[in-house]
């Protein structure tokens, strides 16, 4: 097998076969013609392969899959119109009334919306056991064990290993959420794991442009999910997006390189600086994950937070002062971004809940882009420096 930076450029691509168009086009189209009877008879039968309808398959579509899976270590990958859809797609195949969901996070604001809010209603029950020992994971109604990790925004890291080995002895689904550290840092097939998702919108698609998901494990785990999460809910990805999909992940390692570069330039200059209570990144020696994520991560990410001494008005100084960081949500653009959770995307949840996740008033969550780290460590420090400057902090 070619190396991990060889099939994420090779994987997938071929010539067209009607033009010899070096890159995969876009096949902009809702249906494909069968060419006879006979033939449209043998497809619908699963007898013969080929396309129908875009909402099931699409050879742009196809590319990205087929990339996805390859990096993954995965026998097969699906793509979907989000990463939400993706995750929906995920509950509607492989849960039903009665069983039970537990997940170790804290998750991604929309994942959790999903399960807590939305999943409940349909007799799934789902129960958060970030904090509980591995020996009370499983319950006897327990179908799905779900982690994401780092997770957002305090880079928590969980046990790949650990949830993958439970799971499988108590025969139960594990799926990792490894948007936050792609397969080029992690591959948690490797650890057991039966499926990984990504927001593709993040890293694998790395520029900002497009919103899309995906979902990789075995053939007949991507059959089903196919059939039912895909064909049946229908949230599939465009062949537009999947086009800047299947470029962005050509460039992935190398992108993933630079904001690693960026993310440890950044973690280290605010660790060692005064206006700076807390830093959470897992490169870092004193993060409560360290060892953990140096056995089940080959870097450790583009992703830092901090908390300020000076808490929410800090926060707000230090963000109105950045040049480089684009106050915005999202992660893993090329682009630098930065977004304060407390007065966004976490400003409805209640206190316990703010604290259980660790968003402090002074927490600032940065994703570091593939702009030079010695530029983005002057922007960091100039707008810190305002944060001390400021008589509120
Ligand atoms: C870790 C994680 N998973 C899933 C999602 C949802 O993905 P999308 O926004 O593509 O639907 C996000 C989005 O921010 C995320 O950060």
């Amino acid at each position: 097998m070619k190396r991990f930076r060889t099939r994420a450029v090779h994987v997938g691509s071929r010539p067209d076969p009607t033009t010899g168009a070096h890159v995969t086009p876009v096949y902009r189209t809702s249906t494909f013609a069968y060419g006879s009877f006979d033939r449209g008879a043998r497809m619908f039968a699963g007898e013969e392969p080929g396309y129908v309808y875009t909402r099931i398959g699409n050879p742009t579509v196809r590319v990205f899959e087929e990339k996805v899976a390859s990096l993954e270590g995965a026998e097969d990958a699906v793509a979907f119109a989000s990463g939400m859809a993706a995750i929906a797609g995920l509950a509607f195949t492989f849960l039903k009334p009665g069983d039970e969901l537990v997940f170790l996070g804290p998750l991604y604001g929309g994942t959790e919306g999903l399960f807590l809010e939305t999943l409940i209603r349909f007799g799934i029950s789902v129960r958060d056991a970030s904090n509980a020992p591995s020996s009370e994971w499983i319950g006897p109604e327990t179908r799905m064990l779900y982690v994401e990790t780092p997770t957002n925004p305090t880079l928590r890291i969980h046990d790949l290993a650990a949830v993958g080995r439970v799971a499988r002895e108590r025969g139960v689904l594990s799926v990792a959420d490894n948007t936050f550290a792609t397969p080029y840092l992690t591959r948690p097939l490797e650890f057991g794991i039966d499926m990984v998702l990504h927001s593709a919108t993040k890293y694998l698609g790395g520029h900002g442009d497009a919103i899309g998901g995906v979902v990789a494990g075995s053939a007949e785990m991507m059959e089903e999910l196919r059939m039912h999460g895909l064909r049946h809910v229908g949230g599939a990805m465009s062949p537009e997006d999947a086009f800047l999909f299947m470029r962005g992940v050509k460039t992935l390692p190398l992108r993933m390189e630079a904001h690693c570069d960026g993310a440890e330039a950044v973690a280290e200059l605010l660790s060692r600086h005064p206006a700076v209570e807390r830093v959470h990144y897992p490169g870092l020696a004193q993060h409560p994950g360290h060892e953990l994520a140096a056995r089940q991560m080959d870097r450790f990410g583009g992703m830092v937070a901090l908390e300020l001494r000076g808490g929410f008005e800090a926060a707000r100084v230090f963000l109105d002062g950045l040049e480089l960081f684009t106050q915005a949500v999202s992660l893993g653009d090329v682009e630098s971004l930065a977004t304060h959770p407390a007065s966004t995307t976490h400003e409805l949840l209640p206190p316990e809940v703010l604290e259980h996740q660790g968003v402090t008033p002074g927490l600032v969550r940065l994703s570091v882009g593939i702009e030079d780290p010695r530029d983005l460590a002057q922007d960091i420090e100039q707008a810190l420096a305002r944060t001390e400057r400021s008589p509120v902090s």
